[in-house]
């Protein structure tokens, strides 16, 4: 049984992650590389619930149990020298930047530091679970467990299966996604796994219709409310995903398939460039300045 849960990133996935977790009544260790990020993030959980209890959602008791179930981490290097996580730690959730080089040199630390026990799961938009795998001395324990955001909210989870998943693993990882209310689904590796192989291109397709003059952003947007209905537009949803995250996962795509549909969109690599990330930044195709 999945218990003490250590999730590493507190950015956007990191901390609703950390909520989910805690709100599904599990302990949940955040961690971060930039000191204070995991205290801030919790900070952050905090004002997330205090617009439950002001809509009547939740109750201030319900909002202190959930924030006492939340440890934030200070020095992310402390875990490393092992003086912070120990071997108590059933199930390591990585949500940190997209990169498949950084990804592995925290699963190579971590690997050492962490309990045999310990099952490893990345939230990777787009990677391959097998290969973050090998950075590890265990294979056997290691999935992918892909939440979308917000993840308190989102009710998805999908489960990817590694080329050397166990089949434990996956059974322990597909229980856990259940217990914290959500609704897994079983995905055999595959470049951007389900989801993503058919959101991130049609959010690609809106940026080049934005660059080619097609039509404004808001009217993209409206256009596939409206006309296809969307929740939300492709290019607001881009800039709730993240721009460079949207990037990360059509370089991923390309790279993996070759296929020149997969083509990142000039416009997108340049907002990025210019560090217009979407709502994390305050700006990226709307402003998100008050
Ligand atoms: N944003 C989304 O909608 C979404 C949805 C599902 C999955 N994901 C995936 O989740 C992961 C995180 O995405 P995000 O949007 O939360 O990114 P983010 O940029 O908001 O947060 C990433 C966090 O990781 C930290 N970090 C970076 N390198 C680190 C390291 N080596 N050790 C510890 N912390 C480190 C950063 O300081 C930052 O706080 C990515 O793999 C992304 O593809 C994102």
């Amino acid at each position: 049984m999945i218990e003490r849960i250590l999730v590493v990133g507190a950015g956007t996935m990191g901390s609703g992650i950390a909520q989910a977790i805690a709100e599904g009544g599990r302990q949940a260790l955040l961690a971060d590389a930039i000191p204070g990020a995991a205290e801030k993030a919790k900070g952050r959980i905090a004002v997330s619930l205090d617009k439950a209890i002001a809509k009547g959602k939740i109750t201030p008791d319900v909002k202190e149990a959930v924030l006492g179930r939340i440890t934030a981490l200070g020095d992310f290097k402390e875990i490393a020298a092992g003086t912070v996580v120990d071997a108590a730690v059933d199930l390591v959730i990585e949500a940190i930047t997209e990169n498949a080089a950084v990804k592995k040199e925290l699963f190579s630390d971590l690997d050492k530091v962490l309990g045999p026990q310990a099952i490893f799961a990345s939230n990777t938009s787009a990677l391959s679970v097998t290969e973050l795998a090998r950075a590890t001395s265990r294979p056997e324990r290691f999935i992918g467990m892909h939440f979308f955001n917000p993840a308190p909210i989102m009710k998805l989870v999908e489960i990817i299966r590694g080329a050397d998943t166990a089949e434990g693993t996956f059974e322990a990882v597909r229980v856990l996604a259940e217990q914290l209310g959500k609704t897994p689904v079983t995905v055999n590796e595959a470049p951007g796994f389900v989801v993503n192989r058919l959101l991130v291109p049609m959010i690609n397709e809106a940026v080049y219709a934005l660059m080619e003059g097609v039509a404004s952003a808001e009217d993209i947007d409206t256009a596939m409310k409206l006309g296809a209905g969307h929740p939300m537009g492709p290019l607001a949803l881009a800039d709730m995903i993240g721009l460079d995250v949207c990037l990360a996962i059509m370089e991923a795509l390309d790279a993996e398939f070759g296929d020149p549909k997969y083509r990142p969109c000039p416009l997108l690599r340049k907002i990025v460039r210019a560090g217009r990330f979407g709502r994390k930044s305050g700006r990226g195709f709307f402003d998100y300045h008050q």
